[in-house]
């Protein structure tokens, strides 16, 4: 595996098969050519990923959508119109092109346009030499924290990964938690995991009430429900953090005595973008609780308590 920041040379070896993690605006993924079997195969065994769950197929534009999905309801074309390119995944009924082997053997697929410069110029450089689209789950081991920088993929995935794969640099992520997903099969929109795209935009947009029980889901999407996004270190949403206890909250709350403190966001865009390097420096510093209290209100604060819930469920 190396590092590059070449984007060019990065789409040829996707074309050629290999294994490319690159950047998005919400975390890392690590992408291969959504039609190549083999490549795709080696995404899970490289993450060490079940076989059924879906991956993500990323493409430039809405233009693409009608070669990996058919029947798309209106509010899904709305949704995609007002927030593509952005971190926000539809699921739609699939066509021919979205195979098993990247759906899982779902009927849907996934997609997304990501809106992260380097991205954007690799899916349309890699679309250039004839690719689909880059089939991409977030670039970690199955169940651990997602990376939000190359360094953090590297660390991660250099031993699992061949000398000819790459991971193209570009920085860490703006907006650090992963993409909202909307289940789009039905009458109506579900959110199937919360992200940056907030729900009350989403609402805003189609002028909608988004009915967020879990319960109401269609579709079983595997890792969406289970425990997830867990760093090593026990994360624990109760209590008081004591002597070498990990520390995460807002900058407005104190550090307490002896604890380590592990990020002091000042806002909760901030917060969200220094979730996963500080569940990283937590493992790092080999701590094994951090005390953690999660931000208020709804938005983007949403989708970070959604993580902590699930990195606390372990
Ligand atoms: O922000 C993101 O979404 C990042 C970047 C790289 O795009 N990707 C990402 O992928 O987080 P992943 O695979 O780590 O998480 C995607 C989740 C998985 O739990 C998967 O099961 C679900 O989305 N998913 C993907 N395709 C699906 C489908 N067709 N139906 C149901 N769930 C799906
Ligand atoms: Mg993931």
């Amino acid at each position: 595996m190396r590092i590059i920041n070449q984007v060019t040379v990065a789409a040829r070896a996707l074309r050629d098969g290999k294994l490319v993690a690159f950047p998005t605006e919400t975390v890392y993924g690590l992408g291969a050519d959504a039609t190549n079997s083999t490549a795709v195969a080696r995404i899970y065994s490289t993450k060490g990923r079940p076989q059924t769950h879906p991956l993500i197929i990323h493409i430039s534009s809405a233009d693409s959508v009608s070669h990996w999905a058919r029947n798309v309801p209106d509010y899904a074309i709305h949704l995609a119109k007002e927030f593509w390119p952005g971190p926000m995944t539809l699921i739609l009924p699939r066509t021919d092109l979205a195979k098993d082997f990247v759906t899982g053997g779902q009927n849907n697929v996934g997609l997304r346009v990501p809106a992260q410069q380097t991205a954007q110029e690799l899916m349309k450089n890699f679309e250039e030499l004839g690719g689909m689209g880059i089939a991409a789950p977030s670039a970690n081991r199955f169940g651990a924290v997602s990376p939000t920088s190359a360094e953090a993929v590297s660390e991660d995935l250099a031993k699992y990964l061949d000398s000819e794969d790459l991971v193209l640099d570009d920085g860490p992520c703006l907006v650090g938690i992963e993409s909202t997903i909307i289940d789009c099969t039905g009458s109506a929109p579900k959110v199937l995991r919360p992200g940056a795209l907030t729900v009350e935009l989403i609402e805003r947009a189609l002028n909608i009430k988004i009915d967020k029980s879990s319960k109401s889901h269609r579709i079983k999407a595997p890792g969406l429900l289970e425990t997830h996004y867990s760093p090593r270190a026990k994360i624990l949403l109760d209590g008081i953090a004591v002597g070498g206890d990990g520390f995460l909250a807002l900058a407005r709350f104190p550090t307490p005595p002896g604890a380590i403190r592990l990020a002091s966001p000042k806002t909760v865009d901030q917060y969200a973008s220094e979730l996963y390097a500080a569940f990283r420096n937590a493992d790092k510093q080999g701590l094994t609780k951090v005390f953690v209290i999660a931000p208020e209100g709804n938005g983007l604060a949403e989708a970070i308590r959604d993580r902590l819930k699930k990195a606390s469920s372990r």
